[in-house]
């Protein structure tokens, strides 16, 4: 028999379905709450809403599970490529050879940007921060192809703006770097795979060769599959919320990167490197900085520690802090940045705050230590979180689009002042 909620309001018993996930997840359908009572939810950060019915991600925060289409992180950092998750993200099943080798060779097409673009880049101040960039420049892009602004255009025509945008972000981040530098840009090379390309254009200069180190590609190629998704966070429920008006792909994207950028979301892989400079240049001083976070007058806070659902460990802090230890031994780094996070790491996990909170160190925490240790600029830390989590934001607004959902219109409950009469200024 299946389950039913019951509600009690001034003595009248209500009943609401409850429906179940695949993975036995459960939750009360309230859709007709208002209608039948008056009344609606309130949930302030929607920790207890579900906004949607997926078929992209699961993940389970007390067990510290992840999946992406029913397989599991761990085997698709360990064995799949990036474009080989973006398929299967964005279309719902692995691709064959030759279904992957026609997505390769699409977006392979694609990756150039009009050069009338050049003139965006040359505009920008040297100092301006990439992600503010990177967010304009994706939704000019809808600019330069008009016609992706026809929601009812033909399932032909909406892979191709897909493609065009999982080709073209790489360009423009890279020429983000290379603009803040006023260093030229670099083309992007068809010969390459889709991570060499993306340091091909960020490292290499006119002047030289660059030769991509494999170790690098490997690493950068799980960090962004494992950032490729992760169900219905701040940015991609900002791009499912955009795209539900109907607006185009490229402005729903660039909704979901600016919602990335804030340091309690994807901005806080810059947040750990400058958070691990201020405790080296303070003198080092970790159980200092530890004590500071603890303290509810301070605001200071552990910048990738904690996680919103994750509550014993992250799966992807577990692949991540492997493939760190990797790199930091095979490009032999030496940082004094690295010892302090190695005994924060540490002296986290064994104190009491961090252990009754459930706060442990998140991605952001080993993906921050790894870029840098790739020469990937701190600035830069957001921008890569965007390359890795642009299938995911796109697969979400496929689906939301497929399925047709309803505008997004959240309600509130108005706690403002009631009517009262319009004051003349002068007697104010
Ligand atoms: N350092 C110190 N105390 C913390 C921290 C931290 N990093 N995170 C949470 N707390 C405390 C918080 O003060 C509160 O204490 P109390 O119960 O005594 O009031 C308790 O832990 C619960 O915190 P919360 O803010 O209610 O937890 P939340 O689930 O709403 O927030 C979070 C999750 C990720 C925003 C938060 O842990 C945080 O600010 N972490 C640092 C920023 C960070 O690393 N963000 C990256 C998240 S992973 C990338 C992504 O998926 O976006």
């Amino acid at each position: 028999m299946s389950e039913i909620a019951k509600i009690e309001l001034g003595g009248q018993v209500f009943e609401f379905p409850v429906i179940e996930g695949t993975e036995k997840e459960k939750a009360i359908d309230i859709s007709k709450l208002r209608d039948m009572t008056g009344y609606i939810t309130l949930d302030t950060g929607y920790k207890n809403t579900g906004a949607t019915k997926s078929g992209i991600t699961f993940l389970d925060g007390e067990l510290g599970i992840l999946h992406y289409r029913g397989y599991s992180i761990e085997q698709l950092a360990d064995k799949a490529s990036f474009l080989e998750v973006a398929y299967l993200l964005i279309y719902g099943e692995l691709p064959t050879q030759a279904e992957l080798d026609a997505f390769i060779s699409s977006i392979t097409k694609h990756t150039l940007i009009h050069e009338d673009m050049k003139q965006f880049f040359e505009a920008y101040p040297a100092k301006a921060h990439p992600m503010g960039v990177l967010a304009s420049m994706v939704c000019s892009l809808s600019t330069f192809y008009p016609e992706s602004l026809d929601p009812n255009r033909s399932k032909e025509a909406k892979d191709l703006t897909i493609h065009r945008l999982l080709a073209k972000l790489p360009t423009l981040a890279a020429w983000s770097y290379k603009n803040a530098m006023r260093h030229p840009f670099m083309y992007p090379r068809n010969e390459f795979s889709y991570c060499e390309n993306f340091l091909h254009m960020m490292f290499a200069m006119p002047t030289e060769d660059y030769k991509v180190d494999p170790v690098v590609v490997s690493a950068l190629n799980k960090l962004l599959i494992l950032h490729a998704d992760h169900e219905q966070n701040c940015s991609t429920s900002t791009v499912r919320i955009v795209g539900s008006s109907q607006s185009n792909l490229y402005s729903s994207i660039s909704a979901g990167i600016s919602a990335l950028w804030g340091p309690l979301h994807g901005g806080a892989n810059q947040e750990v490197i400058e958070m691990l400079e201020q405790i080296h240049q303070d003198g080092g001083d970790v159980d200092k900085w530890v004590a500071k976070a603890k303290d509810k007058e301070d605001p200071f806070r552990l910048m990738g520690f904690g996680h919103r659902v994750y509550k014993n460990f992250d799966p992807r802090a577990t692949i991540i802090k492997k493939a760190c230890d990797d790199i930091l031994e095979k490009l032999n780094i030496n940082d004094p940045m690295l010892a302090i996070a190695k005994r924060l790491e540490q002296v986290a996990l064994e104190d009491e705050y961090f252990k009754s909170r459930n706060l442990y160190p998140n991605v952001d925490f080993y993906s921050g230590i790894i870029y840098k240790a790739l020469g990937i600029p701190t600035e830069m830390f957001t921008v890569m979180f965007s390359i890795g989590r642009l299938p995911g934001w796109i697969a979400q607004w496929k689906e939301m689009t497929e399925n047709k959902e309803p505008i997004g219109r959240p309600r509130q409950i108005y706690v403002g002042a009631t009517p009262r009469d319009y004051v003349d200024i002068s007697k104010r």
